[in-house]
């Protein structure tokens, strides 16, 4: 078989493998006390989410020298869990309608309720990531964190048309890049990897969680409706994303002035307007750009790695990212 197909199926494995780990545990939660609260959190954790953060963890695990995935496994569940919680909440305060294809959580049952779902999914995180050494524990915890700064700051440029690049970086390393990383040197650490090995995990999954985010915030403008959720949100909130940063840093005169009202009175029958704005400022482009730097270096430190199986799948993961629609 062609070595990319092989590594394509083999993602497909693992993605599966992650899949019935999360219908186990949601099945055998669903036989207990806390079905209740499953009831609730599942709809969302079973409505097809890429599964990237798991599927990582496990791939990282293996690249280290990880010779059996179970023992990886909560963990790479753990990481699933917590990421799912945190989108039940970003969905609130983003005023969100949709994810995954499915209503939000707070749009079908409340916010009370969605907060109650959310904060069920982090502690069923911790529960399985507290199984491993105090130091996997301790970074679950910086890292999750560090989500919340990164949150918080995102709110407060809310608007903000001063909002730099520098910004903008923190708070993606804050509330996506850093959960990438850990993610990815904490199954290293789990493998028994050297310390060489734990520094490239980590560094890869911060390139490609950076990437990752620069993607989804290049998808909210040029998007559609594979991504299962709508396309325009972060305009719609203000949010200042690196194409628009960009762009009012390149336009200047009426570009900008133009720019500036657009984004503070946006409704959709404006897109074409921004479209333009963003072309003639070459915001895409240069997002492309950093992404695809992002990615390389990424790669880069995949490079320590023995070349394989497990190595060629990391790259093509990597790759993707680039490629995704969704
Ligand atoms: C969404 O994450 C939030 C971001 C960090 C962009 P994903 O794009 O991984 O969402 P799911 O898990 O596949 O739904
Ligand atoms: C990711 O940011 C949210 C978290 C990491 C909690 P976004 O707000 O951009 O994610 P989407 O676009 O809602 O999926
Ligand atoms: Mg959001
Ligand atoms: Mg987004």
């Amino acid at each position: 078989m062609d070595e990319a197909i092989l590594a394509d199926s083999l993602l497909v494995e693992r993605r599966l493998a992650v899949e019935d780990a999360i219908e186990d545990l949601v099945a055998s939660t669903m036989d207990g006390t806390d079905a209740p609260a499953m009831e609730l959190a599942k709809e969302i954790l079973l409505a097809g989410g890429k599964r990237i953060r798991p599927v990582l963890a496990l791939l990282a695990y293996e690249i280290c020298g990880g010779s059996d995935i179970s023992e990886v496994m909560d963990f790479a569940v753990a990481t699933e869990l917590i990421h799912t919680a945190t989108l039940i909440h970003d969905d609130v305060y983003d005023g969100a309608k949709l994810r995954r294809g499915v209503q939000t959580l707070h749009e079908k049952h409340g916010l009370d309720r969605a907060i109650i779902g959310g904060d069920f999914l982090f502690v069923l995180g911790f529960g399985l990531g507290g199984r491993y050494n105090e130091q996997v524990v301790r970074i679950m915890a910086d890292t999750s964190a560090s989500i919340a700064n990164g949150e918080l700051k995102q709110l407060q440029h809310v608007g903000d048309l001063s909002t730099t690049p520098e910004d903008y970086y923190q708070i993606v390393r804050g509330k996506t890049a850093g959960p990438f990383s850990s993610g990815c040197e904490c199954a290293a650490r789990i493998a028994g990897a050297a310390a060489d090995e734990i520094i490239a995990m980590r560094d890869f999954g911060m390139e490609l969680g950076i990437a990752f985010q620069l993607v989804d915030d290049l998808l909210d403008l040029t998007g559609d409706e594979r991504m299962g959720k709508p396309r325009g949100t972060d305009v719609h909130e203000g949010k200042m994303t690196l194409p628009l940063i960009h762009s009012l840093t390149l336009l200047h005169g009426d570009g900008r002035r133009q720019l500036a009202e657009l984004l503070s009175n946006f409704s959709d029958n404006r897109w074409d307007e921004l479209e333009s704005l963003l072309t003639e400022s070459n915001s895409f482009e240069y997002c492309r750009l950093l992404i695809k730097n992002h990615l390389e270096r990424a790669l880069e430190n995949l490079s320590i790695f023995q070349e394989g199986e497990i190595r060629r799948v990391l790259e093509n993961l990597t790759q993707q990212v680039m490629t995704r629609h969704v």
